[in-house]
């Protein structure tokens, strides 16, 4: 049965029970409107751990944009079903004012590896996702996070601050899901309009080619990144935000030849609809 919390000091009592019962606690941060990519990591936190715990709080101070916010899609129902379904323990279901009693003043700035990518396009993005997570890990208290390979550069800051603050949260990165079309699983696919839809897959597509070209011998920035520029400037409604090849490690862009462990990310808006998506460069044809 699980158990549905919204206030934190139920959330740590939970904790507090299970850990004196000597069980292990996985936990899976997420802004709600659930799917596979979710799924992945609940099942994996069920795997490895003795209880798990989901939270779902769409975290105003990590949106740069009131519109991006409001459209942010919230199915509440929908989420609670498919995280009782899975055979979770329990879900964190806490308010703005739960998470944010009186004005935040003090945030969680990262540098370096927030100087590229999403750390650039969205100013102020990772300060408002370091310190929801911090203030999440405090009051779950758990053994092990686990994020989506998706998100990249996202459990990249994360594992920094746990690394940076002597925190003892092991950070588990699961494989980014995908439909049969290649498009990486996301919350706001299903905000895309119906041409986008269609569109969409080709991100990965062009990824994945790029990808071909690495492992025929292209090692050129330039020469690699401009076939991914040519087919998206053709979707007639696609805005090209970045697309960055960066060192896997420090996040450093690569700006003339790129070798195995880079990252190749992109950011691209249909119509209105930002997505993300990104591979890691390896010579082996089934690793990504
Ligand atoms: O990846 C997300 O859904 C969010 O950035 C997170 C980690 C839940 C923080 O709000």
């Amino acid at each position: 049965m699980l158990s549905v919390n919204r206030r934190a000091n139920d959330v740590r009592t939970l904790v507090a029970d299970w850990r004196s019962s000597g069980h292990t606690v996985g936990f899976i941060p997420t802004m709600g409107a659930l799917h596979e990519g979710h799924g992945s990591l609940i099942r994996a936190s069920l795997d490895q751990c003795d209880r798990t715990l989901v939270s779902i709080f769409v975290n105003p101070l990590q949106f740069d944009r009131d519109e991006d916010l409001a459209t942010y899609p919230v199915d509440s129902r929908a989420d609670q079903n498919f995280v009782a379904d899975l055979g979770a323990h329990a879900l964190f279901l806490p308010s703005v004012e739960e998470m944010y009693p009186s004005k935040q003043l003090t945030l969680v700035t990262q540098s370096e590896l927030t100087d590229h990518l999403d750390g650039a396009a969205r100013p102020g993005f990772f300060d408002g996702i370091l310190t929801v997570v911090l203030k999440l890990f405090h009051m779950v208290n758990p053994d092990i996070a686990f994020f989506g390979q998706k998100d990249y550069q996202q459990v990249a800051v994360v594992r920094r601050m746990v690394e940076d603050l002597n925190m003892t949260i092991k950070i588990h990165a699961m494989p980014t899901e995908r439909e049969s079309n290649g498009l990486a699983l996301s919350s706001r696919n299903r905000l895309l309009a119906k041409t986008s839809r269609s569109d969409a897959p080709k991100l990965f597509k062009c990824l994945n080619e790029l990808r071909s070209r690495f492992r025929d011998g292209e090692t050129e920035v330039r020469a690699l990144v401009a076939p991914i520029r040519k087919t998206l400037a053709a979707i007639p409604d696609a805005r090209i935000d970045y697309i960055s090849v960066v060192d896997g490690q420090s996040l450093q862009l690569r700006t003339d030849r790129v070798q195995v462990g880079d990252v190749v990310a992109i950011a691209v808006f249909l119509g209105e609809i930002r997505l993300i998506d990104n591979i890691i460069l390896s010579d082996h044809p089934w690793k990504s």
